[in-house]
């Protein structure tokens, strides 16, 4: 089955065209074709991802970014297409709230030959609403135009199912691309999704059945690491700084008496607080007149080792009351070098017999083949979607 799946719910846009076999137990993706434009440039002057842009962005790169995925995937082939009149008016009626895009997508489409694609999945949310609802426009029209059946993917199960993918090295004959396969995924599988807008722990006992077994009642942890970030005046997005000035701490071995508390640490929930980590940062930083370049390491050190021990205790929490046998950790926020780090140290530690699996780097933040990969699942359970709506706060216990 070959999946065109697109992504918009937040500042990247991206679409992959994977081909993917197999069920359940194993499946392969060949990744024939990955395009992706990230907007962090054009919101870094905000300070955060700002949400009417992003739609913009979104609207005038979508058909470059199909442009190029088709072009890798050897599927943009050129051809004057009729588009009888019916059709071109309804798909105008698609794209009418989405300025920019209409005139792009006629251009393109009317000079290539509909691809030899299954289906298209497209994000449905969770993520900014104006930004999720490009993306499925442009996948309702496309749909109509190519006849092609929708399907509409959470993006956090795409989180989940690309953490449990690894790649195949033995590339195969058939195509150039590369090979990911997810294979004898051992049930229950715990996931732990941290990024910019979650951080929760979800439960999977039946393949694609999600429950939600803990979560932050306040900041999610990409956050706290973006307000502390901008608190210690480094860029957007603040995660991967906060992390670079915490590592020089550590590999230097320096040693420094800043604390920082541990939210919810012993409470005997699963669910999570950052907001008062991020607060304790910034009383600590009020009370300082003047900040050296070393003060500033040590409290992002101490503030991602804060993080590490609860994100930790509350998954272990989580691993002891659920028997889980697979622990899967997804998101932007799992590309922190000490995480996976800790994570990694702790598991074979304290539970050898749980699997571990983090994606790899290229796979933690957000793409498009995540939700190819979701895509593939839902489309062989003929989860084919009539109508798509953009649902920003979409969770997975929803399904
Ligand atoms: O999953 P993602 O790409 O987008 C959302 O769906 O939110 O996650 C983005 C988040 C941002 O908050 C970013 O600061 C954080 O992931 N992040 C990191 C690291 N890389 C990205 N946080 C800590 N350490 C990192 N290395
Ligand atoms: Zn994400």
């Amino acid at each position: 089955m070959r999946i065109l799946s697109i992504e918009t719910s937040c500042d990247e846009t991206a679409i992959a065209i994977v081909e993917a076999e197999g069920d359940e137990q194993h499946a392969e993706f060949t990744v024939l074709g990955n395009a992706l434009l990230s907007q962090i440039d054009i919101h870094k002057e905000y300070g955060g991802v700002f949400p009417a842009l992003a739609k913009r962005e979104h609207a005038k790169n979508l058909v470059p970014i199909l442009e190029a995925a088709l072009e890798e995937a050897e599927l943009l082939h050129e051809d004057m297409q009729v588009i009888p009149e019916e059709m071109r008016s309804a798909i105008a009626k698609i794209l009418e709230r989405e300025p920019g895009l209409e005139e792009q997508f006629f251009a393109f489409v009317s000079e290539c030959e509909p691809p030899a694609i299954d289906a298209i999945a497209v994000t449905a949310g969770p993520g900014l609403e104006p930004a999720l609802w490009v993306g499925i426009n442009f996948a309702k029209a496309l749909g109509l135009l190519w006849d092609t059946p929708l399907v509409a993917i959470n993006h956090m199960e795409g989180h989940i199912l690309s953490a449990l993918a690894s790649e195949r090295s033995d590339l195969n004959a058939r195509f150039q691309g590369r090979t990911l396969e997810i294979k004898d995924a051992q049930l229950p599988v715990l996931a732990l999704l941290i990024s910019g807008g979650h951080t929760e722990l979800v439960l999977m006992q039946e393949w694609l059945q999600y429950e939600i077994i803990g979560q932050t009642r306040d900041d999610a942890v990409g956050e706290a690491f973006d307000k502390v970030a901008r608190m210690l005046n480094l860029p957007y997005p603040g995660g991967p700084e906060v992390s670079r000035l915490a590592e020089t701490v550590r590999t230097e071995g320096r040693t420094h008496d800043i604390t920082l508390p541990r939210p919810m640490l012993h409470d005997a929930t699963c669910d999570f607080s950052f907001a008062g980590l991020k607060t304790a940062v910034l009383y600590m930083l009020k009370a300082k007149t003047d900040i050296t370049a070393k003060e500033k390491e040590h409290i992002a050190h101490e503030f991602e080792n804060a993080v590490a021990d609860v994100l930790w205790k509350k998954t272990s929490r989580a691993l002891t009351e659920t028997n889980a046998r697979t622990l899967v950790i997804g998101g932007g926020v799992s590309a922190n070098t000490h995480i996976r780090r800790t994570f990694a140290e702790k598991m074979s530690q304290e539970y050898p017999s749980v699997a571990l699996h983090i994606p790899a780097a290229s796979l933690t933040t957000d793409n498009a083949i995540m939700i190819a990969l979701a895509g593939f699942y839902r489309a062989r359970r003929e989860d084919v979607a009539k109508d798509i709506l953009a649902s920003g706060n979409l969770s997975l216990a929803s399904k």
